[in-house]
């Protein structure tokens, strides 16, 4: 039925890059209705999540930002956010059930007396409770070092948990990256997957004695593949045993760069298709072998740069593009979630809850480039339908990438393009959130790409195009989606995102033009007007024709009829190899 319209396409598939100049390309996609549909990956509601340590969640609760930031999202993803709390302090957190610090006190960064330890109590929760958008589930990682008492750290805190928590509870982690444990001196050098297992089933045991019906997720491991050590990867704890029905998802943790101990980094890293795609297809037998044994794989604990981030690469927009191309990449393979790690004041954070002082200087509260990245994922997952994800053919090199998203039905819904080529700007390029870095301005203009996709949408039909954008690939403020930005005060929506009206032209083609860094986002507007989005309140939706295009700015209450925005006028198509 197709195949007419397409036969030219196909012969220009074979010059998909044209390079007219440096700083203007060309690029020639075609999205057929998928041949093979087992190769299409479901996209999970909670693909992109974060991910905070229990003992930071207190300094969150302290402002709204968070709060207002995980509601946007849940109305995008049409249900909750599911929030991980754990890192390296879950294997010094202990749990007193007669503690008497007051819940202001741990709001106030107060953790209990010990310098070493962490130690919760009732208070903790009445700290958080209520502080988070509602109908958040939670992750909750105990204390799988701490051995006192037959692990009684992490039993004792896993029934205050249940206690105090339980309704919100999505399942819990024992152990943060036990993998390391060994070489940390926590356990000797026998320390292996084979023991790791009968601890850690030693005291799930114990949990499911407060509640049999509680979920466990397992794994939880630093070391990248193929640096796995003494068996501490996903194969290997199911071979230990640690599977079953309620133990429904198995994670890994991945830093793509190491920033520990001050070793270099670098912004361009975040910058390459191709690295994203060998790292992350060094997991394909990890997600393998969690399905085979019936759970799903998800990144327990992600971001740019290990230990807090760089200033100047994990703060940039970079990070924003690089989590747009990491997450639907990711979920192509089979990576359903991937939790990005959240702190107060690490530059690879989303949100920066209250101000803050580093080397005496002080610095706000705020939002960093990431949270962009990670709500421009929330408009590609806002649907309906049950959406399934497959890179475009022929649609990614290292400066490129390019998704298909289609629906249960095999429907095509959605196109992502993002233009990963650098490009250094002095505009934007300080946030009073975080660090200023040095700047290295791009010595040539701004590059751009003219995309044409061969689609199987129909002529003269509307959509709606938004962008994930910035001033340049270092830029750290004047991020937005399509104008859409949060209030750096509370974290409320504080101006709306605008969608710009395309037309499907003939033979299905949809052209537009991506910047160097820069990410788009196409899908019917008539299902952008079907489905909720996060606006500000009391806002009215207007349409504007610039230069004989229609923009739609989004409202809180509904738009003018789907007849509203002329798009653009449809040009007969003619695609010559010149
Ligand atoms: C603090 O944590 C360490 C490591 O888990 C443990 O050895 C120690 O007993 C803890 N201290 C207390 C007071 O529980
Ligand atoms: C959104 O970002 C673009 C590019 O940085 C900028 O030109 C525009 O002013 C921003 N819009 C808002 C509302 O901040
Ligand atoms: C852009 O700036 C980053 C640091 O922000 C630097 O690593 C990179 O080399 C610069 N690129 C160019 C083309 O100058």
């Amino acid at each position: 039925m197709e195949t007419r319209p397409f036969v030219h396409i196909l012969i220009l598939q074979v010059f998909f890059l044209i390079l007219a100049s440096a700083l203007d390309q060309r690029l020639f996609l075609y999205v057929p209705a998928p041949v093979n549909t087992g190769s299409l990956r479901p996209l999970d509601r909670n693909l992109v999540s974060l991910s905070i340590q229990a003992r930071d969640f207190t300094v969150f609760a302290k402002t709204n930002l968070l709060r207002n930031f995980l509601g946007a999202l849940s109305v995008n993803i049409r249900t909750h956010h599911i929030l991980r709390l754990g890192g390296a302090e879950s294997d010094k957190t202990i749990y007193d059930p007669d503690g008497t610090l007051t819940s202001e006190q741990y709001m106030n960064g107060n953790y209990g007396g010990s310098a070493q330890n962490v130690t919760l109590g009732p208070n903790y929760f009445a700290a958080i409770k209520g502080h988070y958008a509602s109908s958040t589930k939670l992750i909750w990682t105990l204390n799988l070092r701490n051995v006192v008492n037959n692990w009684e750290a992490g039993i004792s805190t896993a029934q205050g948990v249940l206690k105090y928590l339980g309704s919100e509870l999505e399942y819990f982690e024992i152990g943060n990256e036990a993998d390391f444990y060994g070489t940390k001196g926590w356990r000797d050098q026998t320390w292996d997957v084979a023991e790791m297992a009968m601890q850690w089933k030693w005291i799930a045991e114990q949990v499911q004695q407060f509640n049999p019906s509680v979920n466990f997720g397992a794994g939880a491991f630093a070391n990248i593949p193929p640096n796995i050590v003494g068996n501490f990867d996903i194969p290997g704890v199911i071979n230990a045993g640690i599977k079953g029905p309620n133990i429904p998802w198995y994670n890994m943790h991945l830093y793509p760069q190491s920033g520990c101990g001050g070793k270099p980094v670098s912004l361009d890293t975040l910058l390459h298709h191709n690295a994203i795609y060998n790292t992350l297809s060094g997991y394909i037998p990890q997600i393998a072998a969690a399905e085979n044994a019936g759970a799903k794989f998800a990144m327990g604990e992600t971001n740019s740069v290990s230990c807090s981030g760089r200033a100047g690469v994990s703060d940039t927009f970079a990070s924003a593009l690089w989590l747009v191309d990491y997450a639907l990449l990711g979920a192509s393979l089979g990576i359903r979630r991937a939790f990005f790690h959240t702190t107060p004041n690490g530059a690879y954070s989303a949100i920066i809850p209250k101000p803050y002082k580093k080397d005496s200087v002080t610095y706000s509260g705020g939002f960093l480039p990431l949270a962009y990245g990670v709500y421009f994922v929330s408009e590609i997952l806002s649907s309906q339908d049950n959406l399934r994800v497959q890179p475009i053919k022929h649609g990614s090199d290292t400066d490129h990438s390019s998704y298909a998203i289609w629906d249960d039905k095999n429907k095509l819904k959605k196109l992502v393009f993002i233009n990963l080529e650098m490009y250094n700007s002095s505009t934007g390029a300080s946030n009073p959130a975080t660090p200023d870095s040095p700047v290295y301005p791009s010595a040539a203009g701004r590059g751009s790409t003219r995309v044409y996709v061969a689609t199987p949408w129909a002529l003269g039909e509307k959509l709606s195009l938004i962008r994930l954008q910035g001033p340049g690939s270092n830029a750290k403020s004047m991020v937005n989606v399509s104008d859409f930005t949060f209030s750096t005060e509370d974290g409320s929506v504080q101006s709306n995102v605008v969608d710009t009206i395309l037309t499907v032209q003939a033979d299905g083609f949809v052209i537009f033009d991506v910047l160097a860094s820069e990410a788009v986002l196409i899908q019917h507007y008539s299902d952008v007007v079907a489905n909720p989005h996060p606006t500000k309140s009391q806002s009215t939706p207007t349409t504007t024709v610039v230069s004989g295009v229609t923009m739609i700015t989004r409202g809180a209450t509904s738009p003018p009829a789907a007849s509203a925005g002329a798009g653009q006028p449809i040009i007969p198509i003619s695609i010559g190899l010149k």
